[in-house]
């Protein structure tokens, strides 16, 4: 096939046999944020261009090298969301919904575009649920954040492969301090920095702290620690944090090189790590960003959120084996019907069926087929159980009813009494 009639490299379709293990997880976190009284928002997949530099920040890898940018036919500069936070804020400030100090508790799923070298786990068109919350200034609110993905892992059987990293990068303000005194110590070592974090010192030194580079990490062992430029606010903030996560039991490690590739972040940062997944081993990142809805034009406003991939997820589930049976098997019950009439009388009395078993998976099946080929499919389509209609059954009006899973003998039963004689069947699996 020629290139330019194939998918877009790092940008994948999600094939059928896929989908049922991102709609367990997708459905998983929706019924979670539901009890935990999240409410979703929608906001476009594209954006003004300056939305997302304004926020993310102008030197940040994603602004630099990553966006899809392009004009649209009015020459507006326009760009494929990259992330979902600052579109979230746009949309709360646009439609007045945080104004006089309300709360909101949102949460967003859907497509990113980010311009990455592809990688397993890592893709050009990715995929997350982010949430946002809006007005919640204390350490309770982002114990929360924590605390839900903690009871999400649990949920998912996946607790015990994933580590959460902490951070706090302080006020904008202890931040500058700490920026100046790790400037001055870098350029004492000037000569000995790799490339990219001379390049870095000058542009965005924070992001010097999380350089992959030996010999720059060596350096950084003897630089100023950011624990010890914390002003007292975040000091505080960051220890309700702790003590809230000790609370719940939850493990996690200080890591203070944590700094995240946004700009716009303050006091709490956290990442939850796994090494099932190789390079890319971040499956949920987030943190505070008490400054950005105020540099984007609107009052102050405390927020904080957070964003996993999906991807990443689902394939940590597949890596892990957490793959629920009821997932594997799609199909309850099979039908298959052998003649005219028969496929006639089978479309309503699967139309009966599902009027009193509203869950049941029946399927009918498509078109006619020999008695061997359409067991064949019944079989194949993972169905617990067949039901037989053929010219002896109608002339009884009973299906016959047959274990495909080696669970007991073929019966008869009538068409009043199938739907009662499923409802048991399949409860009891
Ligand atoms: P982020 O760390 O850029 O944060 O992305 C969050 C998560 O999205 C990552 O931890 C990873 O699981 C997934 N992800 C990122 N890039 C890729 C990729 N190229 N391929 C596959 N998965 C990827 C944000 O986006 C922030 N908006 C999170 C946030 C929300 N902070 C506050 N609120």
């Amino acid at each position: 096939m020629s290139k330019s009639l194939q998918a877009i490299r790092g940008m994948n379709d999600i094939l059928p046999e896929q989908t049922p293990l991102w709609r367990h997880f997708e459905g998983t976190v929706a019924r979670l944020l539901d009890n935990y009284s999240y409410k979703q928002i929608r906001m476009p997949i594209v954006e003004f261009t300056e939305l997302f530099k304004r926020s993310i920040g102008e030197v940040t890898d994603i602004v630099e090298k990553e966006m899809y940018t392009f004009d649209d036919r009015n020459g507006d500069s326009l760009t494929l969301r990259p992330e979902g936070t600052a579109a979230c804020v746009r949309a709360v400030l646009e439609h007045g919904i945080t104004g006089g100090g309300q709360v909101q508790k949102l949460w967003y799923i859907g497509p990113m575009f980010r311009h990455e070298r592809p990688q397993k786990g890592r893709y050009r068109q990715f995929h997350q649920i982010g949430l946002e919350v809006f007005n919640l200034d204390g350490p309770d609110i982002d114990a929360e954040l924590i605390v839900l993905t903690w009871r999400l892992w649990g949920e998912l059987g996946i607790r015990d492969a994933v580590k959460l990293e902490l951070n706090s990068l302080g006020t904008s303000e202890s931040r500058g301090r700490y920026r100046e005194a790790l400037v001055a110590f870098l350029s004492t070592h000037l000569d000995k920095l790799d490339e990219d974090s001379q390049r870095r010192l000058k542009t965005n030194p924070l992001r010097v702290l999380d350089t992959k580079n030996a010999d720059t990490q060596a350096i950084l062992a003897d630089a100023p620690k950011m624990a010890d430029y914390l002003d007292d606010e975040s000091r505080l903030h960051f220890e309700g944090l702790k003590a809230r996560l000790d609370a719940v039991g939850i493990p996690y490690v200080i890591n203070p090189k944590l700094v995240r590739g946004l700009d716009y972040y303050s006091k709490t940062v956290f990442e939850w790590v796994t090494d099932k997944l190789g390079a890319q081993g971040t499956v949920c990142a987030g943190g505070r960003y008490d400054g950005l809805v105020e540099q984007m034009g609107g009052k102050p406003t405390p927020g904080v959120g957070f964003a996993m991939g999906i991807e990443r997820l689902v394939l940590m589930l597949e890596t892990l084996e957490q793959i629920p049976e009821e997932i594997s098997r799609q199909v309850d019950v099979y039908l298959c019907a052998f003649g005219e009439a028969a496929e006639l009388a089978g479309l309503a009395l699967a139309e009966r069926v599902r009027d009193q078993l509203p869950n049941l998976r029946l399927q009918v099946n498509a078109g006619a087929g020999s008695f061997k080929s359409q067991f064949k499919k019944a079989d194949k389509s993972g169905a617990l159980y067949a039901l037989i209609l053929g010219d002896d059954e109608m002339a009884q009006q009973v299906v016959g009813f047959k274990p495909l899973r080696g669970q007991g003998e073929q019966q008869s039963i009538a068409w009043d009494a199938l739907a009662a004689h499923l409802a048991t069947c399949i409860v009891q699996g």
